[in-house]
């Protein structure tokens, strides 16, 4: 396949970026949207010229790492795979395809298509995980007994692997859907119980600061989220949210 790449290329946080041109041939349909990236990135450092930064890391969509738009969607044209899991054969020959960063406030640029996702780890630091009893006496997980259905919304919440493509979809950059997924993995099972009012009062305050925009209920999060994170886990956060408003745990 011989094809028009019009890729964003911006030298750093503060430098004014711009869409550049590069034709790229002979790519095989069964690569992935990666490996075409390293085949010009390969072409572009030959020629002495400054490769095209992106991020990548398992390569196998559980990471969360390669997040962009293509042709103005989140991880491209397919539903429910990530960019590193995405075909040459989605394309067609001679195509014009068009590649940038995520465009939101709280996701900053660093460099060309990378991003500074850091906002996402502060939300998960300000309440995203479980306090653990290690004095000896911690009591084995399998003893709990939970519901099938609570055990299933909340092994699908954890399926969020914090791409960022539900913020960069949404035209209210709302970080709703990934706050949600981290709060409903927990709030689903009894290890969360004891810090739940907690959680959810600290995860939304700091998704607040960060510059996240709030939720219209729009849904676009939901139909580009690789992971097929559901609206439902936004209502679930919700319902936290206004049960927290009446303890007097902050
Ligand atoms: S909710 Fe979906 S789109 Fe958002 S960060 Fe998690 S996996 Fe990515
Ligand atoms: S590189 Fe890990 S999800 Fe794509």
């Amino acid at each position: 396949m011989n094809l028009t790449l019009k890729i964003w290329r911006q030298a750093g946080p503060d430098a004014k970026g711009s869409m550049e041109t590069y034709p790229v041939s002979d790519i095989s349909p069964d690569m992935s949207f990666l490996e075409m990236i390293d085949v010009l990135n390969d072409q572009l450092v030959r020629d002495g010229k400054d490769p095209v930064a992106f991020d990548h890391d398992c390569r196998e969509g559980i990471c969360g790492m390669c997040s962009m738009y293509i042709n103005g969607e989140a991880h491209g044209p397919g539903r429910g795979v990530t960019t590193c899991q995405l075909h040459m054969r989605s394309f067609s020959d001679g195509e014009t395809i068009y590649i940038e960063p995520w465009r939101a406030a709280a996701f900053p640029i660093i460099k060309d298509l990378v991003t500074d996702r850091g906002a996402f780890d502060r939300i998960i630091q300000a309440g995203g995980y479980v306090s653990v009893n290690t004095s000896g006496n911690t009591q084995d997980a399998n003893a709990l007994p939970i519901p099938k259905d609570n055990a299933d919304k909340a092994f699908d919440a954890a399926t969020c692997i914090g791409c960022g493509a539900c913020v960069a979809t949404c035209k209210n950059s709302s970080a709703m859907l990934f706050t949600s997924a981290k709060v409903s993995q927990l709030a689903l099972l009894p290890q969360g119980e004891p810090e739940a009012a907690r959680r959810v009062q600290r995860m939304v305050a700091q998704m607040d600061e960060e510059g996240f925009g709030n939720c219209t209920n729009t849904g676009a999060c939901e139909v580009e989220c690789p992971k097929g994170i559901s609206l439902e886990n936004i209502a679930r956060m919700n319902r936290e949210f206004l049960k927290a408003q009446f303890t007097s745990e902050k």
